[in-house]
């Protein structure tokens, strides 16, 4: 670690401090920055104050070295760091031009939808499609998994992989699967999560499900804001490490029907609006018979519109690919 990174190069940072924080996952000046103060002050026992004043001594000192942007930035300093920002391409045409190129790097990316809709495959698509170099639209990076479900499966990877002509081993080597068993390991895990990610060289942080263990855990009214609390402490993570890290973030979310709905879709994003308000994009998977349908809902700047995607062998797919080949094959009899 390089010594301006390290935890007691700060004033009021001892060695007692140090090793509370690190026992919490926090190692260096950046992961301070990440989990803030109110995380510092619960972890080290330190008041508030004190906290909020070590927090705000590590951003200086990565502004000052120009790791991370100044908190009154001029807008071309905005622009220039929107410059930075990467895009993994999906692979297919419908659902880059939903994505107007494809998952954006510094946002998070919700994909909420009903069971079966295909919002797992898509994540296994973009673990492949991220590690392609930047001429083939990935950004040449690797994967954390962040897995709820157990339902990350390897098999897939490599069928992916064969399909797009990647080697399917270096694929593997190159995804890095956390399960997470119950939602405090799930947050555990992000929170450890800045020195894999710079090691392994993470361009795609994938959460799926984020709010599945928070929902099992959490059930009955008492508890709602409570749960409501630690899903937004877990997303607002995932965006912040995603700014830290230039990475992308996608994050699955499920469905229920709210019977309180007459007008519209009566299908709301479970979580509410902690993950709505957090995220940069959202969007909406729908099954309709064999097809699927990709809505993009509220987002800053892409036109609210849907395309029908379909799940393959080779991931997410272009919904003409099968009847492609299969003219293709006609045509060469
Ligand atoms: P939940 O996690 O249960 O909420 O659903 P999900 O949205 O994650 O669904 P998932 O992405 O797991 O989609 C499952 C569907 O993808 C299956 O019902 C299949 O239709 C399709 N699928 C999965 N693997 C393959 C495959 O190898 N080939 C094809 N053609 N389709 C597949
Ligand atoms: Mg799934």
């Amino acid at each position: 670690m390089v010594d301006e990174m390290r935890l007691d190069s700060l004033d009021g940072v001892g060695p007692v401090t140090t090793k509370k924080l690190s026992d919490a996952g926090i190692h260096n000046i950046m992961d301070l920055i990440v989990r803030g103060p109110v995380d510092v002050s619960e972890v080290t026992g330190m008041d508030r104050e004190a906290a909020e004043k070590i927090v705000t001594k590590a951003r200086q000192t990565m502004v000052e070295q120009g790791l991370i942007t100044k908190d009154f930035v001029t807008a071309t300093e905005i622009y220039k760091r929107r410059l930075d920002i990467g895009k993994i391409a999906t692979g297919t045409e419908c659902l880059d031009m939903l994505f107007d190129g494809g998952v954006e790097t510094q946002a998070l990316t919700e994909v909420y939808g009903e069971f079966g809709s295909g919002k797992t495959q898509f994540c296994l698509t973009m673990c492949v499609n991220v590690q392609k170099s930047k001429e083939e639209g990935g950004l040449g990076g690797g994967v954390l998994y962040i897995d709820t479900e157990n339902t990350f499966r390897p098999e897939r990877i490599v069928s992916i992989a064969k399909a797009k002509g990647l080697d399917p081993e270096k694929v593997l080597d190159n995804i890095i699967v956390a399960r997470a068993y119950n939602s405090a390991h799930q947050t555990l895990i992000l929170e450890e999560a800045g020195p894999i990610i710079e090691q392994h060289n993470i361009k795609l942080i994938v959460a799926d499900s984020a709010v599945g263990l928070f929902r099992s855990e959490y059930l009955g009214r008492g508890t709602l804001s409570d749960r409501q609390q630690r899903i937004n402490r877990f997303v607002h993570l995932l965006v912040r490490t995603a700014e830290t890290y230039n990475c992308a973030a996608i994050a699955t979310n499920q469905v229920m029907a709210s019977p309180d709905v007459f007008f519209g879709d009566p299908i709301r994003a479970i979580g509410g609006n902690v993950v709505a308000h957090t995220s940069t994009y959202r969007v909406y998977f729908k099954k309709s018979g064999k097809k699927r349908i990709a809505r993009m809902v509220d987002s800053p700047h892409h036109p609210e519109q849907e395309v029908i995607f379909t799940v393959t062998e080779a991931g997410v797919a272009d919904p003409d690919d099968e009847t492609k080949k299969k003219k293709k094959s006609e045509d060469s009899e």
